[in-house]
């Protein structure tokens, strides 16, 4: 990362923490950071549910709800790029501050609420960014104030159908009732039902990724991944934000009401990996999100069973060059392990 870069990063970490990633995100759009992308290293190209992704690394969803630097997180060295969530009507969120830095331990607290500029808006910026050189998926919520959260995202399938490769249904997140909703098995069931139905019957055949949250009993979690199997759904992002608190936490905002990202969710959600990993064996692609900070996390967690990786939280931390980063140290672990490529490597702590 440049000097220029790590300035400003720092700089950026001294205002409020929704106002830094503002501006950092309103630079990403206006052309600020890498001028081109760089090149990606042959050893971290895969074919995934029918996509190619030149490299496994990208920006997870929240970073740019609205659709407004997908260029942007190219740019940065995306191998895919997540939007949203985006819900049906714009909705404001939850009061400001919502979002909190725990800088001692690099970790966040958020509870954005979903604060976005609705269907409408955001699917016009994504028709623009579609140039198919990354795959480009849109993370779905429903509205808080809906009457009928099934009907919300069967709305939005039917919306971003047409324009993306991939969709997000979000049913993980810890500040929205409408979501966790889903994380009752019967209604998960249906609405997984209903989503594949209007998938099927739109002009767009994108693939269906579903997000869980970490805060599961094992038990829950087990029903919970039988009903995604049966409905057949692409593959499984792990994790969200979680509403547990670790005793190991420092930062002053520690006692914050919302969902906790960074460092500190790292072990916790690379856990939930691997129990994933075991229970589907290998059988649908994992996407492991939760506390990468570094190239080593990010193959910790391919060890543990995901094709994919993404991540947030890291990015306020280290910086935007983190994505280059992890993609050079991912590369040069493989190679020092004997592999030819990353798919070699995903879940390869569960055979030896
Ligand atoms: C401010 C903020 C907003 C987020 N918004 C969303 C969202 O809209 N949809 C979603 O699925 N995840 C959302 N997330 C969760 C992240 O995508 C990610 O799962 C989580 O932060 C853990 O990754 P990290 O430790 O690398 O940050 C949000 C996270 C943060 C910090």
């Amino acid at each position: 990362m440049s000097t220029l870069h790590q300035i400003s990063s720092a700089a950026l970490r001294l205002l409020p923490a929704e106002t830094g990633h503002g501006l950092a995100l309103r630079g990403l759009s206006a052309g600020f950071g890498p001028r081109e992308r760089a090149d990606d290293f042959r050893i971290l190209a895969q074919d995934i549910c029918g996509l190619h992704f030149a490299n496994p690394v990208a920006v997870s969803a929240g970073f740019d709800k609205n659709a407004a630097a997908i260029a942007g997180a190219r740019r940065l060295g995306s191998g895919f790029v997540e939007i949203g969530g985006v819900t049906p009507r714009a909705q404001i969120g939850n009061p400001k501050p919502r979002l909190f830095r725990l800088a001692p331990d690099r970790a966040a607290i958020n509870r954005m609420g979903f604060n976005n500029k609705g269907a409408d808006a955001v699917l016009a910026r994504v028709h623009a960014a579609q140039d198919g050189s990354t795959p480009l998926g849109v993370n779905l919520a429903a509205n808080s104030d809906s009457a009928d959260p099934a009907q919300d995202f069967i709305a939005l399938v039917e919306k971003f159908a047409p324009a993306a490769d991939f969709l997000t249904i979000d049913v993980s997140c810890p500040n929205s009732a409408n979501g966790q909703v889903f994380l009752d098995p019967r209604a998960l069931e249906d609405l997984l039902a209903c989503l594949n139905i209007a998938r099927d019957a739109s002009s767009g055949s994108p693939v269906m990724f579903a997000k869980l949250t970490p805060d599961l009993e094992d038990a829950h979690l087990s029903e919970l991944l039988e009903i995604m199997l049966t409905a057949k759904i692409d593959a499984i992002t792990l994790c969200n934000t979680t509403t547990a608190r670790p005793d190991s936490l420092q930062g002053s905002n520690a006692t914050e009401r919302g969902g906790l990202s960074g460092a500190p969710l790292f072990e916790m959600a690379t856990e939930m990996l691997r129990k994933v990993y075991v229970q589907t064996d290998g059988a649908v692609p994992l996407i492991g999100v939760g506390g990468i900070m570094s190239g080593k996390d990010a193959y910790t967690k391919i060890r543990a069973g995901a094709s994919l990786v993404q991540l947030y939280t890291g990015l306020v931390y280290e910086g935007p060059g983190l994505i280059q980063q992890i993609k050079h140290d991912v590369a040069e672990h493989l190679t020092l392990d004997g592999f030819a490529n990353v798919s070699e490597a995903v879940g390869l702590e569960h055979r030896s």
